[in-house]
């Protein structure tokens, strides 16, 4: 039987994203363990929900170093440290390094139908566009921001109620099942790369 597949998660802010691969585990649905979580400030949410699941935690942050190099390397080695066939940054608002982006596979979730609305932003500029779609993309990590091969959608309707916060949270429901799922797919099946294409399975 293949080996489940070993998940780095990083996060930043309240984790919700990681709660849904966590649960997943526990539930026995995700072919993979998540072997540690990462963040780059100490004292979020995220770190806790991975603390009550027993996973180990580590924060490197970025004024903790001289520079954004000196902290891409340091990031890149906690990385390898953890020997991770995959890193999923899950609400992880820190642009990689290439230190960091060659010491593993990394996929992320963003609150948009990419390429449109990259960036911190992605709900509150949807919004303010007017656009009457958006939803969410997961995609591979490459140089870019936002810019990677991307491997699946999923579209969220905007209603004229919306506000940036009613709208990010019916986004991140949506967001969460997509998140085990292409976990699940890349951990059954592998993936492979093809140009723009991430090809799963
Ligand atoms: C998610 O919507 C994720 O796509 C977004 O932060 C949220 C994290 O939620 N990430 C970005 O905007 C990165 N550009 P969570 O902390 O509840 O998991």
């Amino acid at each position: 039987m293949r080996r489940p597949l070993r998940l780095l998660v990083l996060v930043s802010g309240s984790g919700s994203l990681l709660q849904a691969l966590l649960d997943a585990q526990a539930a026995g649905a995700l072919p993979v363990e998540v072997v540690a979580v990462g963040a780059d400030r100490a004292g979020c949410a995220g770190l806790e929900r991975a603390e009550a699941a027993g996973v180990p935690t580590f924060v490197e942050a970025v004024c903790a170093h001289a520079d954004r190099t000196a902290w891409d390397a340091a990031l890149a080695e906690r990385v390898r440290e953890h020997t991770p066939d995959l890193v999923v940054t899950a609400g992880f608002m820190k642009i990689l390094g290439p230190a960091t982006l060659g010491s593993a596979t990394f996929l992320n979730t963003h609150p948009a139908l990419l390429p449109s609305f990259p960036g911190a932003h992605g709900v509150r500029d949807a919004l303010a566009h007017g656009v009457r779609v958006t939803g969410s993309t997961a995609h591979l990590v490459d140089a870019g921001v936002d810019t990677g091969p991307i491997i699946e959608q999923r579209v969220v309707e905007i209603t004229d109620e919306d506000t940036q916060e009613s709208l990010h949270e019916r986004i991140k429901v949506v967001e969460r099942e997509m998140l085990v799922d292409v976990v699940t797919a890349m951990a059954t099946g592998g993936w492979r790369v093809e140009g723009r294409r991430c090809l799963v399975g």
